[in-house]
C-alpha cells in the first residue's frame, strides 16, 4: 500500500527546495523532529537521461546524482523530478525507484526561466497534454506519483488546471496557493483552499490534497487544515533556522545556543554528506539561525566569510568566548 493512504490529517511535509533540502539539512530536520515525508530537491530528469542513454556514462558518475542522497533516518522519501518529456521522465522515475524512494513527485511550479525554457516547471500548467503524459510516464517506474503545482499561470485558473492533474490519479497533490505570476510576492492565498479542495472532492476524493505558502508553524498549519478541509500542509521556508519546526516548535522558541549549535552540525554534515557542493550554499542558513540577538549581524557578517565547518566553528567558539 502506498506511504500516502497511511498519513493521517492533518500532517506535515517538508517542501522541495533547490541548495537547501540536501542530504545534510534532511538530516538536521529528521533528528530535531522529522516531517510525515520529506522530499529532495528537484532533479532534472533529462540530465538523468542524457548522462547514460546520450553521453554513455554510468549514472554513478553524474554530478547530479549528488542531489539523490539519503539515509533511512529520513523516510517516507520523495525525489522531486522535471522534465516535460515522458520518455526522460519514464527514465528518470525508474531510477529513483531502484535507488529506493519512496515515491516521484513531479515539478510544475517552478518559476524559474531556465526550468519554463525546457517546457517544465510551472511551463507545464500551458500544456495540459505534457502534463498528463509526463505523469503517466513518471507512473510506470511503480512507485506513488505525485504532483506539486500552483492555482494558476497568470492568473488563478484552478477549475480549469486542477482536474488535468487530478483525473490522471497521482496520490497527492500540492498547491501552492500562488500563481506562476506571484512568484512569492504577495501572500498565499489561502482562502482558495477551500475552492481546490472542492474541485478534488468532485473530481478524484482519492488524491491526497496538501495545500503550501507562508505557513511556518504545525499550529498554524493544523488550523488551515481544519478550516479548509485539505489533509496536509507543506512547510518550506518555515524550516529556515527551524529544524525543530515539525515538532512542533516556533523559531522564537529555541534558545540561540540551540541555534547555533544545530549550524554547526549542519555545516559538519554538509561537508561529509555533500562534499561536491560549495560551501556558500550555507550563507541562507547562516542568515537564518544567526539573527535576532545583541551582536547578531556582527557574527553574522563574520559567518559569511568562512570557508568551513571548522572555521565557522571557531568563528562560534571566539564569539561566545
Ligand atoms: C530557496 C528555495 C528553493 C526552492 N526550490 C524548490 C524546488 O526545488 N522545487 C519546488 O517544487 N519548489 C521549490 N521552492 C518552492 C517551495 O517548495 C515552496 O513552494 C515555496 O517556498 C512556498 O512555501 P513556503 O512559504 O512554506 O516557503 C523553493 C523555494 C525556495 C525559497
Amino acid at each position: 500500500m502506498s506511504f500516502w493512504k497511511e498519513l493521517k490529517k492533518p500532517f506535515f511535509v517538508m517542501a522541495p527546495m533547490a541548495d537547501v533540502t540536501d542530504a545534510a539539512f534532511r538530516a538536521l530536520v529528521a533528528k530535531r523532529g522529522a516531517p510525515n515525508v520529506f522530499w529532495t530537491e528537484f532533479v532534472s530528469a533529462d540530465g538523468l537521461y542524457h548522462t547514460r542513454e546520450i553521453a554513455k556514462m554510468p549514472d554513478s558518475e553524474n554530478p547530479l546524482m549528488r542531489d539523490l542522497e539519503k539515509s533511512d533516518a529520513e523516510r517516507p522519501i520523495v525525489a522531486q523530478l522535471f522534465s516535460s518529456n515522458p520518455e526522460m521522465m519514464a527514465y528518470a522515475a525508474k531510477l529513483v525507484a531502484e535507488l529506493g524512494f519512496d515515491g516521484i513527485d513531479i515539478n510544475m511550479g517552478c518559476p524559474d526561466r531556465s526550468i519554463e525554457k525546457q517546457g517544465s516547471g510551472a511551463a507545464m500548467m500551458k500544456t495540459p497534454e505534457v502534463a498528463r503524459a509526463v505523469i503517466l510516464a513518471a507512473k510506470t517506474a511503480g512507485i506513488p506519483v505525485s504532483v506539486k503545482t500552483r492555482i494558476g499561470y497568470n492568473k488563478e485558473s484552478m477549475e480549469e488546471w486542477l482536474p488535468v492533474v487530478l483525473e490522471i490519479a497521482p496520490e497527492a497533490l500540492t498547491v501552492h496557493l500562488r500563481t506562476r505570476k506571484e512568484m512569492s510576492l504577495v501572500p498565499a492565498h489561502w482562502e482558495l483552499m477551500q475552492k481546490a479542495v472542492e474541485i478534488r472532492d468532485r473530481v478524484n476524493p482519492n488524491v491526497r490534497l496538501i495545500g503550501n505558502g507562508d505557513v511556518t508553524s504545525v499550529e498554524e498549519g493544523t488550523h488551515l487544515v481544519a478550516e479548509t478541509g485539505c489533509d496536509g500542509v507543506m512547510i518550506g521556508r518555515g524550516m529556515f533556522g527551524n529544524p525543530w519546526v515539525f515538532a512542533g516548535r516556533k523559531s522564537e522558541d529555541t534558545p540561540l545556543e540551540e541555534k547555533l549549535e544545530a549550524l554547526i552540525e549542519l555545516a559538519h554534515g554538509f561537508e561529509a554528506l555533500t562534499p561536491k557542493k560549495n560551501f556558500s550554499i550555507l550563507k541562507k542558513h547562516i542568515k537564518a539561525f544567526v539573527t535576532g540577538f545583541a551582536g547578531a549581524a556582527e557574527l553574522r557578517a563574520k559567518l559569511m566569510e568562512t570557508e568551513s565547518a571548522a572555521e565557522l566553528e571557531a568563528v562560534i567558539a571566539s564569539a561566545a568566548r
